[in-house]
Protein backbone atom coordinates (compact mmCIF):
# COMPACT_ATOMS: atom_id res chain seq x y z
CA UNK A 1 0.00 0.00 0.00
CA UNK A 2 1.29 3.11 -1.22
CA UNK A 3 1.03 5.98 1.32
CA UNK A 4 0.48 9.96 0.18
CA UNK A 5 3.43 12.35 1.30
CA UNK A 6 3.59 15.58 1.40
CA UNK A 7 6.56 17.67 2.49
CA UNK A 8 6.72 21.40 4.12
CA UNK A 9 9.76 23.64 5.37
CA UNK A 10 9.78 25.67 8.41
CA UNK A 11 12.74 26.98 10.33
CA UNK A 12 11.45 25.62 13.49
CA UNK A 13 9.14 22.83 13.95
CA UNK A 14 6.62 22.54 18.10
CA UNK A 15 5.17 19.89 18.76
CA UNK A 16 2.08 19.96 20.67
CA UNK A 17 0.43 23.29 21.40
CA UNK A 18 -0.31 23.53 25.03
CA UNK A 19 1.05 26.42 27.25
CA UNK A 20 5.04 24.90 26.45
CA UNK A 21 4.56 24.76 22.88
CA UNK A 22 2.40 28.12 22.49
CA UNK A 23 5.04 29.96 24.65
CA UNK A 24 7.66 28.67 22.32
CA UNK A 25 6.32 29.12 19.05
CA UNK A 26 5.63 32.74 20.29
CA UNK A 27 9.02 32.99 20.96
CA UNK A 28 10.50 31.92 17.69
CA UNK A 29 7.65 33.68 15.55
CA UNK A 30 8.19 37.15 17.25
CA UNK A 31 11.26 36.99 15.64
CA UNK A 32 10.22 36.27 12.76
CA UNK A 33 11.14 32.80 12.37
CA UNK A 34 8.59 31.08 10.13
CA UNK A 35 7.02 28.56 12.87
CA UNK A 36 4.75 25.52 13.07
CA UNK A 37 3.23 23.95 15.84
CA UNK A 38 1.84 20.57 15.05
CA UNK A 39 -0.89 19.33 17.48
CA UNK A 40 -3.05 16.02 17.82
CA UNK A 41 -5.97 18.10 18.80
CA UNK A 42 -7.28 21.65 18.58
CA UNK A 43 -4.89 23.64 20.07
CA UNK A 44 -7.33 25.08 22.62
CA UNK A 45 -8.30 21.64 23.69
CA UNK A 46 -4.70 20.71 24.66
CA UNK A 47 -4.69 19.48 28.20
CA UNK A 48 -3.11 22.76 29.47
CA UNK A 49 -6.35 23.61 29.76
CA UNK A 50 -7.55 21.18 32.17
CA UNK A 51 -5.61 22.57 35.20
CA UNK A 52 -7.37 24.74 37.18
CA UNK A 53 -6.27 26.27 40.45
CA UNK A 54 -3.09 28.26 40.29
CA UNK A 55 0.05 29.08 38.66
CA UNK A 56 2.94 29.99 40.96
CA UNK A 57 5.50 32.95 41.43
CA UNK A 58 6.64 34.54 44.91
CA UNK A 59 5.04 37.78 43.51
CA UNK A 60 3.94 38.31 47.48
CA UNK A 61 0.49 39.88 46.62
CA UNK A 62 -0.93 38.25 49.66
CA UNK A 63 2.05 37.28 51.49
CA UNK A 64 4.68 40.04 51.55
CA UNK A 65 7.22 38.01 53.06
CA UNK A 66 7.10 35.40 50.38
CA UNK A 67 10.65 35.16 48.32
CA UNK A 68 12.60 33.37 45.47
CA UNK A 69 14.56 31.60 48.54
CA UNK A 70 11.28 30.36 49.87
CA UNK A 71 9.95 28.96 46.14
CA UNK A 72 12.94 27.51 45.99
CA UNK A 73 13.63 25.79 49.14
CA UNK A 74 9.12 24.67 49.23
CA UNK A 75 10.13 22.67 45.40
CA UNK A 76 13.54 21.29 46.27
CA UNK A 77 11.74 20.08 49.60
CA UNK A 78 8.70 18.86 47.65
CA UNK A 79 11.08 17.08 45.12
CA UNK A 80 11.93 14.85 47.87
CA UNK A 81 15.52 16.52 47.01
CA UNK A 82 15.41 14.59 43.79
CA UNK A 83 14.82 18.06 41.84
CA UNK A 84 18.09 19.90 40.47
CA UNK A 85 18.94 23.32 42.12
CA UNK A 86 20.30 25.14 39.45
CA UNK A 87 17.03 24.45 37.08
CA UNK A 88 14.91 24.97 40.22
CA UNK A 89 16.67 28.53 41.04
CA UNK A 90 16.21 29.61 37.49
CA UNK A 91 12.67 28.48 37.49
CA UNK A 92 11.49 30.36 40.55
CA UNK A 93 13.44 33.62 39.10
CA UNK A 94 11.98 33.21 35.57
CA UNK A 95 8.32 32.45 37.23
CA UNK A 96 7.88 36.20 38.29
CA UNK A 97 8.84 37.40 34.99
CA UNK A 98 6.18 35.01 33.55
CA UNK A 99 3.44 36.27 35.33
CA UNK A 100 3.64 39.89 34.72
CA UNK A 101 4.33 38.68 30.70
CA UNK A 102 0.67 37.41 31.17
CA UNK A 103 -0.71 39.72 32.63
CA UNK A 104 0.36 42.31 29.93
CA UNK A 105 -1.01 39.67 27.64
CA UNK A 106 -4.26 40.29 28.86
CA UNK A 107 -4.77 37.19 31.22
CA UNK A 108 -8.04 37.49 33.26
CA UNK A 109 -6.55 36.56 36.61
CA UNK A 110 -8.97 36.86 39.67
CA UNK A 111 -7.99 40.15 41.27
CA UNK A 112 -7.38 41.29 45.64
CA UNK A 113 -9.48 44.21 46.39
CA UNK A 114 -6.45 46.04 45.69
CA UNK A 115 -6.19 45.63 42.14
CA UNK A 116 -3.34 43.51 42.12
CA UNK A 117 -3.06 39.72 41.11
CA UNK A 118 -4.88 37.34 43.52
CA UNK A 119 -2.92 34.89 45.19
CA UNK A 120 -4.18 31.42 47.02
CA UNK A 121 -2.52 28.64 49.30
CA UNK A 122 -1.26 25.13 47.87
CA UNK A 123 -0.19 22.22 49.02
CA UNK A 124 3.56 22.04 49.78
CA UNK A 125 4.03 25.66 49.64
CA UNK A 126 4.57 27.87 52.83
CA UNK A 127 3.27 31.19 51.68
CA UNK A 128 -0.30 32.07 49.31
CA UNK A 129 1.90 31.54 45.66
CA UNK A 130 -0.87 31.06 43.37
CA UNK A 131 -2.05 33.61 41.31
CA UNK A 132 -5.31 32.43 39.43
CA UNK A 133 -8.55 32.54 37.37
CA UNK A 134 -11.16 31.73 39.79
CA UNK A 135 -10.84 27.61 38.98
CA UNK A 136 -10.19 27.85 35.37
CA UNK A 137 -6.47 28.63 35.28
CA UNK A 138 -4.97 26.70 32.45
CA UNK A 139 -7.66 27.19 30.36
CA UNK A 140 -7.58 31.19 30.54
CA UNK A 141 -3.34 31.24 30.14
CA UNK A 142 -3.94 28.34 27.06
CA UNK A 143 -6.55 30.84 24.90
CA UNK A 144 -4.42 33.89 25.70
CA UNK A 145 -1.24 32.34 24.39
CA UNK A 146 -3.39 31.05 21.39
CA UNK A 147 -4.46 34.74 20.28
CA UNK A 148 -0.67 35.50 20.80
CA UNK A 149 0.27 33.17 18.65
CA UNK A 150 -2.53 33.76 15.79
CA UNK A 151 -0.96 37.22 15.85
CA UNK A 152 2.28 36.74 15.25
CA UNK A 153 1.28 34.17 12.37
CA UNK A 154 2.48 30.79 13.38
CA UNK A 155 1.52 28.32 11.50
CA UNK A 156 -0.85 25.43 12.93
CA UNK A 157 -1.20 22.38 11.77
CA UNK A 158 -4.08 20.76 13.87
CA UNK A 159 -4.84 17.25 14.27
CA UNK A 160 -1.72 15.67 12.91
CA UNK A 161 0.03 12.69 15.19
CA UNK A 162 3.70 12.84 15.35
CA UNK A 163 4.98 9.25 14.19
CA UNK A 164 8.79 9.82 13.90
CA UNK A 165 11.63 11.72 15.15
CA UNK A 166 13.99 12.81 11.69
CA UNK A 167 17.82 12.98 13.06
CA UNK A 168 20.54 13.65 10.51
CA UNK A 169 23.75 12.64 11.38
CA UNK A 170 22.80 12.96 15.01
CA UNK A 171 21.05 16.42 14.63
CA UNK A 172 17.85 16.68 14.63
CA UNK A 173 16.29 17.56 11.17
CA UNK A 174 12.58 17.27 11.33
CA UNK A 175 9.74 15.14 12.15
CA UNK A 176 6.59 13.21 10.34
CA UNK A 177 3.26 13.24 10.88
CA UNK A 178 0.09 11.63 10.53
CA UNK A 179 -2.75 13.95 9.05
CA UNK A 180 -6.12 12.64 10.96
CA UNK A 181 -8.09 14.20 8.81
CA UNK A 182 -7.28 13.42 5.41
CA UNK A 183 -4.39 10.61 5.88
CA UNK A 184 -1.40 10.79 4.42
CA UNK A 185 2.24 11.20 5.46
CA UNK A 186 3.43 14.83 6.00
CA UNK A 187 7.43 15.27 6.52
CA UNK A 188 8.39 18.24 7.84
CA UNK A 189 11.87 19.23 7.24
CA UNK A 190 12.91 21.88 9.85
CA UNK A 191 16.37 23.62 11.67
CA UNK A 192 15.21 22.77 15.15
CA UNK A 193 12.24 20.80 16.90
CA UNK A 194 11.02 21.26 20.00
CA UNK A 195 8.92 18.47 21.77
CA UNK A 196 6.06 19.90 23.99
CA UNK A 197 3.67 16.62 23.94
CA UNK A 198 2.11 16.74 27.15
CA UNK A 199 2.03 13.87 29.68
CA UNK A 200 0.96 10.15 29.13
CA UNK A 201 -1.86 9.87 32.17
CA UNK A 202 -4.08 7.60 29.54
CA UNK A 203 -1.75 4.60 30.78
CA UNK A 204 -3.74 4.09 33.45
CA UNK A 205 -7.63 3.60 34.42
CA UNK A 206 -8.28 6.53 36.78
CA UNK A 207 -6.81 10.00 35.59
CA UNK A 208 -7.59 13.48 35.65
CA UNK A 209 -5.81 13.25 31.50
CA UNK A 210 -7.56 13.84 28.70
CA UNK A 211 -7.92 11.35 26.19
CA UNK A 212 -5.41 13.05 24.18
CA UNK A 213 -2.79 12.37 27.18
CA UNK A 214 -1.21 9.09 25.35
CA UNK A 215 2.85 10.16 25.49
CA UNK A 216 3.58 10.23 22.21
CA UNK A 217 6.12 12.10 22.25
CA UNK A 218 8.29 10.07 25.06
CA UNK A 219 7.65 7.02 22.54
CA UNK A 220 8.78 8.58 19.50
CA UNK A 221 12.26 10.15 21.08
CA UNK A 222 12.46 6.03 22.61
CA UNK A 223 11.75 5.30 19.14
CA UNK A 224 14.33 6.96 17.61
CA UNK A 225 17.03 5.50 19.93
CA UNK A 226 17.12 8.58 22.80
CA UNK A 227 16.79 8.24 26.60
CA UNK A 228 13.69 9.25 28.84
CA UNK A 229 14.49 10.37 32.06
CA UNK A 230 12.67 9.44 35.80
CA UNK A 231 9.82 8.24 34.51
CA UNK A 232 8.93 6.00 37.45
CA UNK A 233 8.06 8.74 39.25
CA UNK A 234 4.09 9.27 38.28
CA UNK A 235 2.13 11.96 40.55
CA UNK A 236 -0.80 11.05 42.06
CA UNK A 237 -3.41 13.83 42.41
CA UNK A 238 -5.08 13.71 45.98
CA UNK A 239 -8.76 15.07 44.70
CA UNK A 240 -10.43 13.24 41.45
CA UNK A 241 -14.27 12.44 41.33
CA UNK A 242 -15.09 9.11 42.08
CA UNK A 243 -14.70 6.80 39.34
CA UNK A 244 -13.56 9.42 36.85
CA UNK A 245 -10.46 10.85 38.40
CA UNK A 246 -11.50 13.75 36.69
CA UNK A 247 -9.53 17.14 38.38
CA UNK A 248 -10.79 18.10 41.80
CA UNK A 249 -8.29 21.28 41.55
CA UNK A 250 -6.05 21.40 44.92
CA UNK A 251 -7.34 25.16 45.33
CA UNK A 252 -10.56 24.01 46.90
CA UNK A 253 -8.44 22.38 49.55
CA UNK A 254 -6.43 26.21 49.52
CA UNK A 255 -9.89 28.03 49.94
CA UNK A 256 -10.68 25.70 53.19
CA UNK A 257 -12.07 22.46 51.92
CA UNK A 258 -11.65 19.48 54.16
CA UNK A 259 -10.96 15.77 54.04
CA UNK A 260 -13.13 13.33 55.42
CA UNK A 261 -13.02 9.58 55.90
CA UNK A 262 -15.48 7.25 56.36
CA UNK A 263 -15.81 7.87 60.56
CA UNK A 264 -16.48 11.97 59.70
CA UNK A 265 -12.64 11.97 60.84
CA UNK A 266 -9.88 14.66 59.03
CA UNK A 267 -7.86 12.52 58.77
CA UNK A 268 -4.94 14.05 57.37
CA UNK A 269 -4.62 15.53 61.16
CA UNK A 270 -2.63 12.07 61.21
CA UNK A 271 -0.13 12.63 58.67
CA UNK A 272 0.38 16.22 58.19
CA UNK A 273 -0.52 17.96 61.64
CA UNK A 274 0.87 21.30 60.80
CA UNK A 275 -0.40 21.51 56.73
CA UNK A 276 -3.33 19.20 56.91
CA UNK A 277 -4.73 18.90 53.72
CA UNK A 278 -2.17 21.22 52.09
CA UNK A 279 0.57 18.94 52.83
CA UNK A 280 2.21 17.87 49.18
CA UNK A 281 0.33 15.77 46.81
CA UNK A 282 2.60 12.64 47.60
CA UNK A 283 1.58 12.95 51.32
CA UNK A 284 -2.00 13.51 51.00
CA UNK A 285 -2.47 10.98 48.09
CA UNK A 286 -1.04 8.01 50.35
CA UNK A 287 -3.11 9.34 53.09
CA UNK A 288 -6.15 8.94 51.44
CA UNK A 289 -5.42 5.52 49.82
CA UNK A 290 -4.28 3.97 53.35
CA UNK A 291 -7.57 5.28 54.92
CA UNK A 292 -9.37 3.62 52.15
CA UNK A 293 -6.77 0.25 52.66
CA UNK A 294 -7.62 0.27 56.21
CA UNK A 295 -11.34 0.19 55.73
CA UNK A 296 -12.26 4.08 56.44
CA UNK A 297 -12.88 4.95 53.16
CA UNK A 298 -16.86 6.37 52.99
CA UNK A 299 -19.12 3.22 53.46
CA UNK A 300 -16.01 1.19 53.73
CA UNK A 301 -15.60 2.02 49.62
CA UNK A 302 -12.57 3.11 47.64
CA UNK A 303 -13.11 7.07 47.95
CA UNK A 304 -13.33 9.67 50.58
CA UNK A 305 -15.45 13.11 51.20
CA UNK A 306 -13.89 16.41 50.20
CA UNK A 307 -16.45 18.78 51.76
CA UNK A 308 -16.73 22.15 51.04
CA UNK A 309 -19.94 22.68 52.14
CA UNK A 310 -18.66 25.20 55.13
CA UNK A 311 -17.07 27.46 52.22
CA UNK A 312 -20.36 28.43 51.48
CA UNK A 313 -22.44 29.14 48.11
CA UNK A 314 -20.86 32.57 47.56
CA UNK A 315 -17.11 31.87 47.89
CA UNK A 316 -18.07 28.53 45.81
CA UNK A 317 -19.67 30.47 43.14
CA UNK A 318 -16.91 32.63 42.75
CA UNK A 319 -13.84 30.73 43.13
CA UNK A 320 -15.00 27.42 42.28
CA UNK A 321 -17.39 27.61 40.00
CA UNK A 322 -16.44 24.98 37.62
CA UNK A 323 -15.32 22.56 40.28
CA UNK A 324 -19.56 22.61 41.48
CA UNK A 325 -20.43 22.23 37.71
CA UNK A 326 -18.17 18.94 37.25
CA UNK A 327 -19.43 17.81 40.55
CA UNK A 328 -23.19 18.27 39.46
CA UNK A 329 -22.82 16.83 36.26
CA UNK A 330 -20.15 13.79 36.79
CA UNK A 331 -21.10 12.74 40.68
CA UNK A 332 -24.47 14.19 40.99
CA UNK A 333 -23.52 16.23 44.37
CA UNK A 334 -24.14 19.58 44.41
CA UNK A 335 -21.26 20.64 46.44
CA UNK A 336 -22.61 23.75 48.21
CA UNK A 337 -25.21 21.28 49.79
CA UNK A 338 -23.05 17.88 50.25
CA UNK A 339 -19.19 16.57 50.30
CA UNK A 340 -17.29 15.31 46.68
CA UNK A 341 -16.80 11.43 46.74
CA UNK A 342 -13.12 11.55 45.79
CA UNK A 343 -10.43 9.39 44.97
CA UNK A 344 -6.21 10.04 43.91
CA UNK A 345 -5.95 9.73 40.28
CA UNK A 346 -2.60 9.69 37.60
CA UNK A 347 -2.23 13.52 37.23
CA UNK A 348 0.87 13.78 35.63
CA UNK A 349 4.50 13.03 34.90
CA UNK A 350 7.65 14.12 37.58
CA UNK A 351 9.54 12.32 34.61
CA UNK A 352 10.07 13.06 30.39
CA UNK A 353 12.57 13.55 27.60
CA UNK A 354 16.04 15.13 29.35
CA UNK A 355 16.86 18.75 28.97
CA UNK A 356 19.08 20.25 30.34
CA UNK A 357 18.02 23.93 31.53
CA UNK A 358 18.64 25.43 28.22
CA UNK A 359 15.96 23.00 27.11
CA UNK A 360 18.29 21.58 24.95
CA UNK A 361 17.52 17.47 24.94
CA UNK A 362 20.61 15.68 26.49
CA UNK A 363 21.22 12.43 25.33
CA UNK A 364 23.46 10.31 28.38
CA UNK A 365 24.49 10.88 31.58
CA UNK A 366 27.57 13.17 30.61
CA UNK A 367 24.63 15.85 29.13
CA UNK A 368 26.03 15.70 25.86
CA UNK A 369 23.12 18.16 24.03
CA UNK A 370 21.31 16.47 20.75
CA UNK A 371 21.73 19.58 18.24
CA UNK A 372 18.57 21.03 17.44
CA UNK A 373 16.23 19.27 19.53
CA UNK A 374 14.57 21.01 22.97
CA UNK A 375 11.85 20.10 24.84
CA UNK A 376 9.64 21.50 27.26
CA UNK A 377 6.79 21.29 29.88
CA UNK A 378 5.58 17.73 30.86
CA UNK A 379 6.84 16.18 28.31
CA UNK A 380 10.24 17.21 29.13
CA UNK A 381 12.58 16.14 32.24
CA UNK A 382 14.90 19.39 33.68
CA UNK A 383 14.28 18.14 36.43
CA UNK A 384 12.87 21.07 38.56
CA UNK A 385 9.99 18.29 40.00
CA UNK A 386 12.03 15.67 40.86
CA UNK A 387 9.86 13.19 42.62
CA UNK A 388 7.09 15.37 43.23
CA UNK A 389 5.95 18.13 41.86
CA UNK A 390 4.21 20.86 43.71
CA UNK A 391 0.83 22.51 42.40
CA UNK A 392 0.70 24.71 40.64
CA UNK A 393 4.74 24.45 39.33
CA UNK A 394 3.80 22.67 36.32
CA UNK A 395 1.95 25.56 34.65
CA UNK A 396 4.66 27.77 35.65
CA UNK A 397 7.12 25.64 34.36
CA UNK A 398 5.32 24.70 30.82
CA UNK A 399 5.19 28.84 30.23
CA UNK A 400 8.79 29.60 32.10
CA UNK A 401 10.18 26.91 29.99
CA UNK A 402 8.66 27.30 27.09
CA UNK A 403 9.59 30.59 26.61
CA UNK A 404 13.74 29.59 27.67
CA UNK A 405 13.60 27.07 25.19
CA UNK A 406 11.86 28.65 22.39
CA UNK A 407 14.51 31.07 22.94
CA UNK A 408 17.02 28.95 22.72
CA UNK A 409 15.86 27.06 19.74
CA UNK A 410 15.04 30.67 18.16
CA UNK A 411 19.22 31.27 18.47
CA UNK A 412 20.26 27.99 17.12
CA UNK A 413 17.75 28.05 13.93
CA UNK A 414 18.99 31.87 13.00
CA UNK A 415 22.35 29.52 12.72
CA UNK A 416 21.65 26.43 11.47
CA UNK A 417 20.78 24.83 8.18
CA UNK A 418 18.31 22.26 7.04
CA UNK A 419 19.62 18.86 6.74
CA UNK A 420 18.85 15.74 4.20
CA UNK A 421 15.95 14.14 5.53
CA UNK A 422 16.47 10.98 7.80
CA UNK A 423 14.89 8.40 5.37
CA UNK A 424 14.83 5.62 8.26
CA UNK A 425 12.40 8.19 10.33
CA UNK A 426 10.43 8.06 7.12
CA UNK A 427 10.30 4.44 6.70
CA UNK A 428 9.91 3.96 10.81
CA UNK A 429 6.58 6.01 10.39
CA UNK A 430 5.33 4.68 7.41
CA UNK A 431 5.67 1.11 8.72
CA UNK A 432 3.44 1.76 11.38
CA UNK A 433 0.88 3.04 9.72
CA UNK A 434 0.90 0.26 6.95
CA UNK A 435 1.48 -2.61 9.74
CA UNK A 436 -2.11 -1.46 11.06
CA UNK A 437 -4.13 -1.24 8.12
CA UNK A 438 -2.87 -3.92 6.57
CA UNK A 439 -2.70 -6.27 9.92
CA UNK A 440 -5.80 -9.09 9.65
CA UNK A 441 -5.42 -9.18 13.52
CA UNK A 442 -7.75 -10.64 15.61
CA UNK A 443 -7.28 -8.82 18.80
CA UNK A 444 -9.03 -5.11 19.03
CA UNK A 445 -6.66 -2.28 20.40
CA UNK A 446 -8.85 -1.23 22.93
CA UNK A 447 -8.60 -4.48 25.05
CA UNK A 448 -5.11 -4.22 24.95
CA UNK A 449 -5.79 -0.15 26.19
CA UNK A 450 -7.76 -1.71 28.57
CA UNK A 451 -5.72 -4.51 30.30
CA UNK A 452 -2.59 -1.58 30.25
CA UNK A 453 -4.43 0.40 32.18
CA UNK A 454 -5.95 -1.92 34.54
CA UNK A 455 -2.62 -3.50 35.04
CA UNK A 456 -1.31 -0.11 35.77
CA UNK A 457 -3.91 0.74 38.52
CA UNK A 458 -3.82 -2.60 39.98
CA UNK A 459 0.05 -2.77 40.03
CA UNK A 460 2.05 0.59 39.76
CA UNK A 461 -0.29 2.51 41.52
CA UNK A 462 0.43 4.36 45.16
CA UNK A 463 1.97 1.54 46.57
CA UNK A 464 4.11 -0.72 44.76
CA UNK A 465 5.91 -3.36 45.83
CA UNK A 466 8.71 -6.02 43.71
CA UNK A 467 5.82 -8.56 43.19
CA UNK A 468 3.22 -6.68 41.72
CA UNK A 469 5.73 -4.67 39.48
CA UNK A 470 7.24 -7.97 37.93
CA UNK A 471 3.95 -9.55 37.40
CA UNK A 472 3.39 -5.60 35.76
CA UNK A 473 6.10 -5.79 33.49
CA UNK A 474 5.79 -9.67 32.44
CA UNK A 475 2.22 -8.54 31.63
CA UNK A 476 2.40 -5.59 29.85
CA UNK A 477 5.57 -6.84 27.35
CA UNK A 478 3.04 -9.59 26.66
CA UNK A 479 0.79 -7.15 25.60
CA UNK A 480 3.20 -5.08 23.33
CA UNK A 481 4.49 -8.55 21.64
CA UNK A 482 0.86 -9.55 21.02
CA UNK A 483 -0.08 -6.11 19.86
CA UNK A 484 2.50 -6.21 17.21
CA UNK A 485 1.21 -9.40 15.96
CA UNK A 486 -2.26 -9.80 16.59
CA UNK A 487 -3.78 -6.17 16.81
CA UNK A 488 -7.01 -5.54 14.58
CA UNK A 489 -8.74 -2.37 13.48
CA UNK A 490 -11.58 -2.32 11.98
CA UNK A 491 -11.50 1.19 9.86
CA UNK A 492 -9.09 0.80 6.80
CA UNK A 493 -9.49 4.44 5.37
CA UNK A 494 -7.72 7.58 5.06
CA UNK A 495 -10.53 9.95 6.01
CA UNK A 496 -10.45 10.81 10.53
CA UNK A 497 -9.36 6.84 11.13
CA UNK A 498 -9.53 7.22 14.41
CA UNK A 499 -9.54 3.48 14.78
CA UNK A 500 -6.32 3.81 13.30
CA UNK A 501 -5.19 6.68 15.69
CA UNK A 502 -6.09 5.12 18.94
CA UNK A 503 -4.14 1.80 17.88
CA UNK A 504 -1.04 4.26 17.14
CA UNK A 505 -1.84 5.68 20.63
CA UNK A 506 -1.69 2.20 22.58
CA UNK A 507 1.11 1.39 21.18
CA UNK A 508 2.86 4.69 22.60
CA UNK A 509 1.47 3.69 25.90
CA UNK A 510 2.69 0.09 25.60
CA UNK A 511 6.44 1.24 24.80
CA UNK A 512 6.94 3.60 27.42
CA UNK A 513 4.52 2.37 30.61
CA UNK A 514 7.34 -0.36 30.45
CA UNK A 515 9.91 1.56 31.17
CA UNK A 516 7.78 3.74 33.94
CA UNK A 517 7.76 -0.37 35.39
CA UNK A 518 11.39 -1.46 34.92
CA UNK A 519 12.38 1.84 36.24
CA UNK A 520 10.19 1.20 39.32
CA UNK A 521 11.21 -2.12 39.72
CA UNK A 522 15.00 -1.20 39.64
CA UNK A 523 14.75 2.23 42.16
CA UNK A 524 14.56 0.01 45.46
CA UNK A 525 13.82 2.95 47.59
CA UNK A 526 10.71 5.09 48.45
CA UNK A 527 10.83 9.05 47.08
CA UNK A 528 8.78 11.10 46.84
CA UNK A 529 5.31 9.94 44.47
CA UNK A 530 7.47 6.83 43.93
CA UNK A 531 6.78 4.54 46.98
CA UNK A 532 7.84 1.02 47.61
CA UNK A 533 6.65 -1.06 50.59
CA UNK A 534 9.27 -2.98 50.64
CA UNK A 535 11.32 -0.33 50.27
CA UNK A 536 9.88 2.36 52.80
CA UNK A 537 12.96 4.56 53.15
CA UNK A 538 14.36 7.19 51.39
CA UNK A 539 18.20 5.55 50.29
CA UNK A 540 20.18 8.91 49.89
CA UNK A 541 23.52 6.73 49.44
CA UNK A 542 22.26 4.47 47.02
CA UNK A 543 19.58 6.50 45.19
CA UNK A 544 19.95 10.73 44.84
CA UNK A 545 20.20 10.10 41.32
CA UNK A 546 18.36 10.47 37.73
CA UNK A 547 17.19 7.41 35.95
CA UNK A 548 18.05 7.49 32.09
CA UNK A 549 16.21 4.43 30.03
CA UNK A 550 16.65 3.43 26.60
CA UNK A 551 15.02 0.91 24.51
CA UNK A 552 16.20 -1.09 22.42
CA UNK A 553 14.77 -2.30 19.04
CA UNK A 554 14.18 -5.68 20.57
CA UNK A 555 12.14 -4.05 23.28
CA UNK A 556 15.10 -4.34 26.04
CA UNK A 557 15.33 -1.99 28.07
CA UNK A 558 18.94 -0.37 29.21
CA UNK A 559 19.65 1.67 31.91
CA UNK A 560 22.30 4.40 33.34
CA UNK A 561 22.33 7.25 36.24
CA UNK A 562 23.21 10.56 36.40
CA UNK A 563 23.68 12.69 39.45
CA UNK A 564 21.19 15.18 41.17
CA UNK A 565 22.29 18.50 40.94
CA UNK A 566 22.65 20.05 44.43
CA UNK A 567 23.75 23.45 44.82
CA UNK A 568 22.24 24.96 48.34
CA UNK A 569 20.33 22.65 50.37
CA UNK A 570 21.60 19.08 50.92
CA UNK A 571 18.80 16.63 51.29
CA UNK A 572 17.08 16.48 55.10
CA UNK A 573 13.94 14.49 56.32
CA UNK A 574 11.30 15.69 54.46
CA UNK A 575 8.34 16.35 57.53
CA UNK A 576 4.97 18.21 56.75
O1 LIG B 1 -5.10 21.03 41.49
C1 LIG B 1 -4.93 21.71 40.47
O2 LIG B 1 -5.55 22.73 40.23
C2 LIG B 1 -3.87 21.27 39.55
C3 LIG B 1 -2.87 22.06 39.32
C4 LIG B 1 -1.58 21.47 38.97
O3 LIG B 1 -1.51 20.27 38.68
O4 LIG B 1 -0.57 22.19 39.04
Amino acid sequence: MELEKTYHKYDVIIVGAGLAGERAALAAASSNLKTAVITKVYPTRSHSGGAQGGISAAIGNVDPEDSLEAHMWDTVKGSDFLGDQDAIELFVEEAIKTIYEYEHMGVPFSRLPNGKIAQRPFGGHTYRRACYSADKTGHVLLHTLYEQCVKHQVSFYNEFLVLSLMLTDGQASGIVAWDLRNGGLHIFRTKAVLFATGGYGRAYKITSNALSNTGDGLATVLEAGLPVEDLEFVQFHPTGYYRQGILVTEGARGEGGHLLNGEGDRFMKKYAPERMELGPRDLVARSIWTEILEGRGIDGKDYVYLDLTHLGAEKIMERLPQIRDLAISFVGVDPIKDPIPIQPTAHYSMGGIPTNKRGEVIKDAQNTVVPGFYAAGEAACVSIHGANRLGTNSLQEASTFGRIAGNNMTEYARKADFLPVDEKAIKRAEDKVRRLLENDGKTHHYDYKKELQQTMYDKVWIFRNEKDLKEAASIVKGLEEDFMKNVKIDDKGMLFNLDLQEALEVHNLLTFSQIIIAGAINRKESRGAHYRTDYPKRDDKNWTKHTLAWRAEDGSIKFDYKPVVITKYQPTERKY
